[in-house]
């Protein structure tokens, strides 16, 4: 048993979070981190409105009674996007936490706050952190460099990204997210003093994930180099796997002049879902993942999983403390 401060505040079971994933964080997922001890987070943005959101709020509900929340990506986008809808929906549905994304959620924070809803905003950068918790956000997920989907511009590794977090915020519980997949991970972000650890890619190589199996086997073939960064040129950085489509948006992109309308087809991102995520072609878009790849072997289901990692993570405790007494 790990008790940290995010364990105790949400009453999970081990210092676990999966976040919020485009295209994975459905209902059924998300109810089968909760029942292992974790805690996992809907993906408001894949429902076209606050109602459709409710009934996954529901379904969910139906097959857990352990908590789980939604996250909110706030991003711009080109269709607009019913973010107010979705907070009512889940202020409505009784979750108490929310897991938010892109820019600081400051519109929607008095109305979580009246309803006793804890946000943990997920920040690239000490001085964005910094400046979320001035805006009243209660905790932040640090996403390093090494991490599934945006990464952000600064490229600074969890290593020293986690602790500068702390050491910037030490009343703030934080969370460590990006390249952690295992008990050894949780153990060394504990030890830079993270209160639970955030994990993506690694759910995404699960049995209740409905994502297709040649996604999951190849995120377990894949290894460390099998990343790419593409939207550089852009200043809108996203990790996502090494395919043909990604090379050849991070070839066009090596031009500086390059806009987005010039990689705009290739990177059509519900059509690559469909075919990635859905029929299992890797080459058929641009798909997300980071390079805890290097660390995953297998494709346990969640429980499996969260009981490995602590199994894992008190085995490593134990004998660090033990070497230390020698
Ligand atoms: C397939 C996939 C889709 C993702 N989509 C989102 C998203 O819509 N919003 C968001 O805030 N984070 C998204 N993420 C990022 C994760 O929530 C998490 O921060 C990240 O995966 C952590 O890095 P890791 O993959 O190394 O564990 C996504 C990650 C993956 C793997």
């Amino acid at each position: 048993m790990i008790k940290t401060r995010i364990t105790e505040k949400f009453g999970i079971e081990t210092p676990i979070i999966m976040g919020g994933m485009t295209g994975v964080g459905y209902g059924e997922l998300v109810a089968a981190v909760a029942n292992a001890g974790a805690l996992g987070f809907i993906t408001a943005h894949m429902f076209p409105s606050g109602e459709a959101l409710k009934e996954e709020i529901a379904k969910t509900q139906e097959l857990t009674d352990k908590p789980f929340g939604v996250n909110l990506t706030l991003l711009p986008s080109i269709n607009p996007i019913p973010y107010d809808e979705y907070r009512e929906a889940i202020i409505e549905s009784g979750l108490k936490i929310v897991e938010t994304a892109g820019r600081a959620p400051t519109d929607h924070l008095p109305a979580f706050k009246e309803a006793d809803v804890t946000v943990i905003h997920k920040c690239t950068s000490v001085r964005h952190s910094q400046s979320a918790v001035r805006k009243g956000v209660d905790m932040i997920s640090i996403d390093g460099f090494e991490c599934a989907g945006h990464p952000g511009e600064d490229d600074v590794g969890l290593v020293v990204l986690l602790p500068a977090t702390v050491d910037a915020l030490p009343d703030t519980p934080i969370v460590a997210s990006g390249g952690m997949a295992d008990g050894r991970s949780l153990i060394a972000a504990l030890a830079l003093g993270a209160d639970a650890i955030n994990m993506g890619t690694r759910f995404c190589a699960t049995q209740e994930a409905q994502i297709h199996e040649n996604v999951k086997k190849k995120i377990v073939e894949n290894d460390e180099l099998d990343t790419v960064l593409v939207g550089r040129n852009l200043r809108n950085t996203a990790r996502v796997a090494r395919n043909a489509v990604s090379e050849q948006v991070a070839e066009i992109q090596r031009d500086p002049t390059t806009t987005f309308e010039d990689v705009r087809d290739l990177m059509a991102g519900a059509r690559a879902r469909e075919a990635v995520l859905g029929q299992g072609e890797l080459d058929g878009g641009i798909w997300t993942s980071g390079q805890s790849q290097a660390l995953i072997h297998d494709i346990p289901t969640c429980e499996e999983l969260v009981t490995d990692i602590m199994r894992q993570a008190e085995a490593v405790r134990d004998q660090i403390a033990g070497s230390g007494s020698n």
